[in-house]
């Protein structure tokens, strides 16, 4: 038997296994892999989800639409394949927009009014009163995964990494509040957000979409996230109170792959796989979470969206989950005998929405002829209708919309505050010799780098267009870079800041900040092969030089989407704080860096790392209680102006003794 026809004899079993109901059984003598056992797993169950008057709802809504306006509630398409009088022929049951995606009619990078049209203009084709057509709200989705981050205007927060160095979940649910009432003002029902990845190898492009490497520090968000965006069920339909439906994703274990490929197989035996990921998405389903998004990745071979052991055993059954689960982009295409417009296995295996952007037109005409020839049983269509159905009604896509058109929310002077708070906590101070911080007020400064005045490279991927590419500084109205948030602060104590971001000056300057790091990335376009930061290039490691041999005090301000290895870049600076990626509030960086004209700190450092940051190049996987843990700052480091400390050795080169990736908890290798 080839390897691939195992793994498709594993996924179908696991398959049959899951819709017996949760295979309960004992294990057998050898489970093929990626088979989920659901009674190892934790039990849980959804908040708020379900009550009889909204069941009593569904059920009527259901006894009135027809197989196609079913099946038409299951599949998703993208803003770019589709008008809106497609959904004349095509009820389909949600739109989204997709990282590139732009409004309709509009440039990509557009404010909020084109993104409210859109959402109008779809929603208002959903409604439509027709013979046949049971009247039923289309779901607009987007990626509002630090902000409203596809639309001009809003406030954008740090990215996950960063507010996982804050420590702060009861901000993270003022985060998701705010982020909600600018997702509701501009049309929108549903955020792809929070992220629960846990992530064990930093080489992933996505490291910076997860909170932390450290499942509690996860779970301690999720919950919070999640009540932040939709509210909690008491205050239900989320709409009505400026609340928007969450996704809790990528289900599950996408930060756990095998060297941190991007949509890889996820190696880790059934226990470890459920310790890391289980927390967070038991937080998420206890705080009500609408929906959760299916993982590209794979568990020991089998690919999520086609395991039917996790998507229905685990999640829907133990989990007691009431929402539905949505595809990710185009992902059934990779599953064992499917393409994007054919995939029964997926949707018998529990996933509820298909995510299909621009293959919504086969896709439906295929479900609808498997769901006709019983390929996919009818209570399978009916469970998903009536999931995607309930979360329409709680959500409250049946309602009026008060927030939508409040377009004053995004970038309000309130949401802006919140996430200038964010950017403080999450700043973490590494180096601090010769207290070069807190940085006199009135002295004069010299800001170097070319991340200094670029909210483009602060904000990261996942703004304004899917890589964060492309953008430039009249894309950020209600922005500010670090460099003008160094300038206000030093102005204002009575010092004299310039910006020079190749390090040049006229008169020496008293000290210098340079603030260089990562440019934008999303998804794979950020897998890395060593941690290296600027291998073969160190060209910031030059601009730092060149100013310390000048004798000048530097301050290091690294912008980064993971813990690099920098070891060079340290030794070179006075002081090295890691910013992350903090978004629109660059001033953040200015209260904590500079003090008042005596000198005296404004705000101290308070954040700690939420990933450990290696001591060698090879260090891409560094997780307590994992072979190789030897990291140069564990996770919870963070030195502030009250706790300074030296810095300790720096191994010169990248690599490290014989360090190899030490691979993962043994589970059966497929
Ligand atoms: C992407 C991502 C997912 C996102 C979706 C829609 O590929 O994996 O996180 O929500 O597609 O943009």
């Amino acid at each position: 038997m080839t390897r691939q026809t195992c793994r498709r004899a594993a996924a179908s079993l696991a398959a049959v296994a899951a819709i017996l109901g949760g295979f309960r059984g004992p294990a057998l003598a050898a489970d093929p892999p990626g088979l989920a056992h659901p009674d190892r797993w934790p039990a849980a169950h959804s908040r708020g989800l379900t009550d009889p008057k909204t069941e009593a709802f569904v059920t009527g809504l259901m006894a009135t639409m027809s197989l196609e306006e079913k099946v038409g509630q299951l599949i998703q398409a993208d803003i770019a394949s589709i008008r809106p009088e497609d959904l004349r022929d095509y009820p389909l049951g949600s739109i989204l927009a997709g990282g590139d995606s732009p409004p309709l009619g509009a440039p990509d990078r557009s404010p909020a009014a084109a993104w409210l049209a859109t959402a109008r203009a779809f929603r208002a084709v959903s409604l439509e009163t027709r013979p046949g057509h049971t009247p039923i709200p289309v779901m607009l989705g987007v990626d509002a995964v630090h902000g409203n981050n596809n639309v001009v205007g809003a406030t954008l927060f740090p990215h996950n990494i960063g507010l996982g160095a804050m420590h702060d979940p009861a901000l993270m649910r003022r985060i998701g509040e705010a982020t909600a009432q600018e997702t509701a003002a501009a049309g929108i029902d549903w955020a792809f957000a929070p992220t629960l990845a846990v992530v064990r190898d930093d080489r992933w492009g996505r490291t910076y979409e997860g909170y932390s490497e450290d499942p509690q520090l996860v779970a301690a968000y999720a919950g919070q996230m999640v009540a932040g965006l939709q509210g909690a069920p008491a205050t239900w339909p989320a709409l009505q109170a400026g609340h928007v439906a969450a996704s809790a994703k990528h289900f599950l274990g996408d930060g756990g792959t095998d060297k941190g490929k991007d949509q890889g197989d996820n190696l880790y035996d059934e226990s470890e796989l459920a310790r890391l990921n289980a927390p967070g998405y038991v937080a998420a389903i206890e705080a009500g979470a609408m929906t959760v998004m299916a993982s590209y990745s794979s568990w020991q071979g089998v690919k999520m969206h086609a395991n039917a052991s996790l998507l229905t055993g685990v999640l829907k059954q133990r989990m007691g989950f009431d929402g539905f689960v949505v595809s990710d982009w185009n992902a059934l295409g990779q599953l064992p005998g499917c393409t994007n417009e054919n995939c029964p296995a997926a949707i018998n295996a529990g996933i509820d929405m298909v995510m299909a952007p621009d293959t919504w037109k086969g896709l439906y005409r295929n479900t609808l002829a498997q769901a006709r020839s019983g390929e996919i049983p009818m209570a399978r269509i009916d469970d998903a209708v009536r999931r995607i159905l309930r979360v329409k009604a709680k959500a409250g896509l049946f309602g009026p919309r008060p927030w939508e058109g409040r377009l004053d929310t995004l970038g309000s002077p309130q949401h802006r505050a919140i996430a200038r708070q964010a950017v403080r906590e999450s700043l973490v101070l590494l180096k601090n010799e010769g207290s070069v911080l807190p940085i006199r007020g009135s002295a004069h400064v010299l800001v170097a780098g070319d991340g200094a005045d670029n909210v483009a490279k602060q904000a990261g991927g996942w703004t304004l267009s899917w890589q964060g590419q492309g953008n430039t500084p009249g894309d950020f109205p209600n922005a500010q870079s670090i460099w003008s948030g160094l300038r206000e602060a030093v102005h204002a104590a009575g010092g004299m800041a310039e910006l020079s971001p190749d390090g040049s000056f006229r008169r020496k300057p008293d000290v210098a900040v340079v603030v260089f790091g990562e440019n934008p990335y999303a998804e794979s376009r950020g897998d890395l092969a060593t941690l290296e930061y600027q291998p073969g290039a160190k060209t910031d490691l030059a601009l730092l030089s060149k100013l310390k041999a000048q004798g000048i005090p530097v301050v290091a301000v690294f912008l980064s989407g993971r813990p690099l290895w920098v070891n060079p870049e340290l030794a070179a600076a006075d002081a090295f704080v890691a910013a992350w990626l903090p978004g629109s509030e660059g001033g953040g960086i200015a209260d904590v860096l500079v003090g008042d004209a005596k000198g005296r700190a404004r705000h101290d450092f308070t954040g700690r790392l939420s990933y450990a940051w290696p001591k060698f190049a090879s260090q891409t996987r560094l997780n307590r209680g994992e072979p190789g843990y030897d990291p140069l700052f564990a996770s919870g480091y963070g030195l502030s102006y009250r706790r300074p400390a030296a810095l300790p050795a720096l191994p010169e080169v990248p690599g490290s003794p014989g360090g190899a990736d030490p691979v993962p908890a043994a589970g059966p290798r497929p």
